[in-house]
């Protein structure tokens, strides 16, 4: 059954045509046919076989309910949720509810081990009504352990150490990493991510779905959204599935074409966190063996005042990737203010919304009339369905590239040097 799509993916303004020069070849998808096919064999294997379970997260009750299950008791006393995680275990949960807002609970995502962020955050808060999320895969992250250990000291000074079981809930491994056996032992409350899930890839487990629904988001919707993108991903014709379309287009234009940054700029600041999301996603997954491109984000229209005179005449080396958004959750008509000077009042007449999709068209235009690669995904509107079939859209799209660069997607073995280095520098005090 052919599901009708929310997100498009636009790729005109990457070829030859809509470019005078520096545009893709009109032959590319011919000539990249075979490559393409076999890039997404190899995925759609490792995800029928259970190894990649990202594609399938829409597929089994049990998380799902799980989620709720705990959400709803937590909803019953606690007005505040703090999600102790980092890198993939906080940026996905943030990206969604920034971008879809709260009704629900406040929740709050420190993501970092600032002391003064992280002291005025538990200062503000009233902790008798406030759960913490503990969220790591290994069980083993430094910064989320050393938030954990702080939020265990003022929870046991102020309530007693039998307040844990209240007001702790632990998102990890089912069985593995520090964390789970240290949650049974003390009773805890416990949500597990699935086998085969790394954190980046997480955001439609409990590591961002607990988060979400806590905060009021709509579950179902999210798990339509998940489905919806499963079934695009189910196609190896790049027309057919934009995530191998895009990841073949970035990957030609970094590998072929020495163009390795990719700015990404939605045109609404309710998605700023979901940049910052897939840059996470793009750099970690690909960013090894001596290659990878090199993410960046930005908000339109907000950084056309910013970044924009770098993307039209600065290097070469850059693909701008729009993302756009029809219709408005709100918009606002722009009279004229009472004024009548024409120089004053040109776009008064319009919504404010119009004129920023306006402003995002202008820029593709002129970044094209200067001959630099652009394409756009375009979001009818954002709510929970579209952006949900987005993020797994462009998860796919980082698994397709993976392959094309032919690196191991799934790892990051280079964080780990640091991470030795750190614990050898804090033992030695
Ligand atoms: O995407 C990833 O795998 C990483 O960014 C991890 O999410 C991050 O390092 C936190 O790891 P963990 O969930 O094990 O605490």
């Amino acid at each position: 059954m052919s599901m009708p799509s929310g997100a498009r993916f636009c790729s005109t303004n990457a070829f030859t045509g809509a470019l005078v020069s520096n545009g893709l070849a009109p032959g590319f998808w011919v000539q990249k046919q075979s490559i393409l096919a076999h890039s997404h064999a190899s995925v759609h294997a490792r995800v029928m076989s259970g190894e990649l379970p990202f594609l399938r997260l829409h597929e089994d009750d049990t998380p799902w309910n799980a989620v709720r299950n705990v959400s709803d008791s937590l909803r019953e006393w606690a007005h505040d949720l703090v999600v102790l995680g980092i890198g993939g275990s906080s940026l996905g949960g943030r990206a969604l509810i920034s971008a879809l807002g709260a009704t629900g609970m406040r929740v709050h995502f420190p993501d970092n081990l600032d002391p003064e962020q992280f002291g005025d955050l538990l200062d503000t808060l009233d902790l008798q009504r406030t759960a913490f999320n503990v969220v790591s895969k290994s069980g083993g992250t430094l910064e989320t352990m050393v938030q954990f250990l702080v939020v265990r000291d003022r929870l046991r000074d102020q309530f007693g150490p039998s307040s844990l079981k209240k007001h702790l809930v632990v998102t990890t491994d089912p069985e593995h990493g520090l964390l789970r056996p240290l949650a049974d032992e003390e009773g805890l409350t416990t949500l597990a991510i699935p086998p085969g899930v790394g954190g980046r890839f997480s955001v439609f487990t409990p590591v961002g779905l607990l988060p979400a629904a806590c905060a009021g988001l709509d579950l179902d919707a999210l798990r339509t959204g998940v489905a919806k993108a499963a079934e695009r991903c189910q196609s190896n014709e790049p027309e057919k599935n934009p995530a191998l379309a895009a990841a073949a287009i970035y990957h030609a234009f970094d590998a072929e074409h020495a163009r390795p940054v990719l700015v990404t700029v939605p045109y609404a600041t309710s998605l700023k966190s979901f940049g910052e999301w897939f840059v996470q996603l793009w750099a970690e997954s690909l960013g090894k063996d001596n290659r990878g491109p090199i993410p960046i984000t930005a908000v339109g229209a907000t950084d056309q005042h910013s970044q924009l005179q770098l993307w039209m005449q600065g290097p070469h080396a850059m693909v701008i990737n729009f993302v756009e958004v029809e219709a408005f959750r709100r918009d606002i008509k722009v009279g004229t203010g009472g004024l009548t000077d024409e120089k004053l009042t040109w776009a008064s007449g319009n919504t404010m919304g119009h004129i920023l999709n306006t402003e995002l068209r202008a820029t593709e235009q002129a970044l094209s009339d200067a001959c630099r690669p652009n394409v756009r995904w375009t979001l009818p509107s954002i709510n929970a369905e579209n952006l949900a079939e987005l993020m797994v859209l462009w998860e796919a799209m980082t698994a397709y590239a993976g392959e094309l660069y032919g690196v191991n997607t799934f790892d990051q073995p280079g964080v780990e040097a640091g991470k030795v280095i750190c614990k050898r520098l804090l033992r030695e005090g």
